[in-house]
């Protein structure tokens, strides 16, 4: 059985190797991936809670694909391997390890020298990675893990909400589905495209 996804605005397409890394033969529409995707996604947010995660530990590549992994590896083959094509968003496929590096260095630089208060290091961080785009699919969910993950294990503050009481209020799932929730994200993910992080940074305490 084949599968047969339709993309939402904001959402980078599968290429058809990409999808022949699917584990689960059976999933064949957009919203039986998303319900597999979540469960897994579920276990990884388990596997954060009862850990603390040093700074120099989250500060690196191989964590990052540590998070993806453990997010997406029941569903895909390449769960925390980095892309191996080009997509509409993010950078050259061959650019993804030294353009992390220089945002894992930023990062350091940012944290030790406490360039920004914390909300705004995690989600410029969150912002940087997305834009840089390192995996086939799965980007914006690992960006916001991660920038939950800064702001709880570093910080010791609590982890963002991302517009989940607009969407309560609207009766949206959530920002990863279509609505007026997604909208306002990708708004301030295009603010903070062009330099200006006062939206997103809003939006993730919304
Ligand atoms: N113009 C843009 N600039 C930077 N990032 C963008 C832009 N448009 C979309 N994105 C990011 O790309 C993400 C989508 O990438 P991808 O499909 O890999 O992630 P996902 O986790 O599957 O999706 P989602 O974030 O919708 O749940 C969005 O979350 C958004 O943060
Ligand atoms: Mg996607």
């Amino acid at each position: 059985m084949g599968l047969d996804l339709d993309y939402i605005d904001g959402q980078t397409p599968l290429d058809e190797e990409e999808k022949d890394g699917l584990l689960i033969p059976t999933i064949a529409t957009r919203g039986e991936l998303d319900e597999f995707e979540q469960q897994n996604i579920e276990h990884a947010i388990q596997w954060t809670l009862g850990r603390s995660f040093k700074s120099e530990v989250i500060f690196s590549e191989n964590f990052i694909r540590t998070v993806h992994k453990r997010m997406y590896s029941n569903v895909w083959a390449w769960a925390g391997e980095f892309r191996k094509t080009n997509k509409n968003i993010g950078v050259d496929k061959w650019q993804i390890p030294s353009d992390l590096k220089y945002l894992l260095d930023d990062f350091k630089y940012w944290y030790e020298n406490k360039t920004y208060p914390p909300d705004e290091i995690a989600v410029r961080f969150k912002h940087r990675i997305v834009s840089i785009h390192c995996f086939p699919n799965g980007n914006g969910r690992h960006s916001r893990l991660m920038a939950d993950i800064i702001i709880q294990k570093i910080y010791k503050q609590p982890v963002f909400t991302w517009g989940a009481t607009l969407s309560f209020s609207k009766g949206e799932v959530n920002l990863s589905s279509q609505g007026n929730t997604r909208a306002a994200y990708l708004k301030a993910v295009k603010a903070a495209d062009k330099g200006d992080c006062s939206l997103l940074l809003a939006f993730a305490r919304s």
